[in-house]
């Protein structure tokens, strides 16, 4: 069969494919620890599934306008108006099915064919595939581990640019590695921004997913707001990954475009999903706030249960629900020089299951230290304190 050229450059999420094979290890009747996938194994809250259960009631069940409902639009504005401090309205808004699709939409909107984007490696893999695709350079960018969080490598940044860049991609509280920018980070970063006329994706997947402190935004940044788009998405939030649901926020003049790419695609999100969301941002926020209680108890007792084993040295972040350990030293004591040797032998002894740093981009030259992922949003409390005693047994046998 004859596939088109332009697949070739389309990427894929290699997580899922761990998630297979961790899926196939215990359908042979093994117990599997899942720390791979950032999926959620947490009840949606109960006013988004009465919102959305009686929009269906209600007929919610045609096509909506393209760009969404009036009302969430205007909903998600004003949320974010308040914690952005700036002056969103609905036409600054569109509505996605997730947050997903605003990253390829967005790039499909401001990024020309042979133009370069400097996105973050590690980072969310779907960059990488969508720049490509789309007939765009991709120039990663890193992070370097320092005591208590990743910071900017602003190296990398800087040697990155060159007169074809025109697009960055940021996602501050990252998935993997849970970076969260600093405040001087984040001056010094929307300089280069403004001084090299950069278009920026503002990935915020993870903005309301804190233990401590407070989310601030990039597009706070002076000169950022209006070159700026946001991934904005009930997935994590809301505990609601499979209701796919999200938007889109900036600029009306892309926020346009890109609800033109939504006539062209899916027409609209689902309807009465619609409700749903607008009903969880409307209501009662206990079970939202009881989403994130369980998440911190996971985040300390993972933390904790990694950075208990010799060898690794694990960061303990504010926010996100990924914690990225440094694995060097037990990955070089039990002689291991491959991720992929490493995590399969882990699955295999102990029935844990992560990703490694490979399935975060392409491995750039020079990189010395090895982490893998953790993620605790779909794992109990209980399940992580038992896996991670028989990491720990694993690793420093
Ligand atoms: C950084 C980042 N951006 C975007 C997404 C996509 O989220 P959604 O499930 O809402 O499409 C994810 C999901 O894991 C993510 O980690």
């Amino acid at each position: 069969m004859r596939i088109a050229d332009r697949m070739s450059r389309l990427g894929t999420e290699t997580a899922f494919a761990v998630g297979a094979e961790a899926a196939a290890y215990a359908a042979k009747g093994n117990r599997v620890y899942p720390f791979h996938l950032g999926d959620m194994d947490l009840a949606t809250p109960s006013t988004v599934v009465e919102g959305a259960m009686q929009a269906i009631r209600d007929g919610k069940t045609g096509y909506s306008p393209n760009a969404g409902i009036a009302p969430l639009r205007e909903a998600i504005a004003a949320d974010v108006a308040a914690s952005h401090h700036h002056p969103f309205t609905a036409e600054n808004v569109v509505i996605q099915p997730g947050g997903k699709p605003t990253i390829g939409k967005f790039l499909a909107s401001v990024m020309n064919e042979g133009d370069e984007v400097l996105y973050p490696n590690p980072g969310y893999p779907i960059y990488e595939s969508q720049i490509e695709y789309l007939g765009g350079k991709a120039v990663p960018y890193g992070y370097l581990e320092v005591e208590d969080n990743f910071d900017l490598d602003f190296d990398s940044i800087e040697r990155g640019i060159t007169d074809r860049t025109t697009v960055l991609i940021l996602n501050d509280l990252q998935n993997p590695n849970s970076a969260e920018l600093s405040p001087e980070q984040r001056s010094r970063l929307a300089e280069i921004v403004v001084a090299n006329d950069l278009y920026v994706l503002c990935d915020e997947a993870y903005y309301d997913i804190r233990y401590a402190g407070t989310s601030v935004s990039f597009i706070e940044e002076p000169g950022i707001a209006e070159r700026s788009v946001i991934l904005y998405t009930f997935s994590k939030k809301f505990a609601m990954t499979g209701w796919r649901l999200g938007a889109s926020i900036g600029p009306k003049e892309l926020v346009d475009v890109i609800a033109k790419i939504n006539v062209n695609d899916e027409s609209c999100s689902n309807h009465f999903v619609q409700y749903g969301g607008l009903a969880g941002l409307q209501g009662d926020q206990s079970e939202v706030l009881g989403i994130i209680d369980t998440l911190r108890t996971r985040r300390d007792a993972a933390a904790a249960g990694l950075n208990a084993i010799d060898g690794i040295r694990c960061i303990v972040p504010d926010a996100t629900f990924y914690l990225f350990p440094n694995v060097t030293a037990v990955m070089d004591r039990k002689g291991f020089g491959d991720y992929e040797d490493f995590r399969r032998a882990a699955l295999e002894a102990t029935g844990v299951s992560f990703t490694t740093r490979r399935h975060f981009g392409r491995q750039q030259p020079g990189e010395v230290d090895r982490y893998v992922r953790f993620a605790y949003s779909g794992i109990g409390v209980d399940d992580i304190a038992e896996s991670l005693a028989l990491f720990k047994d694993w690793c420093e046998a």
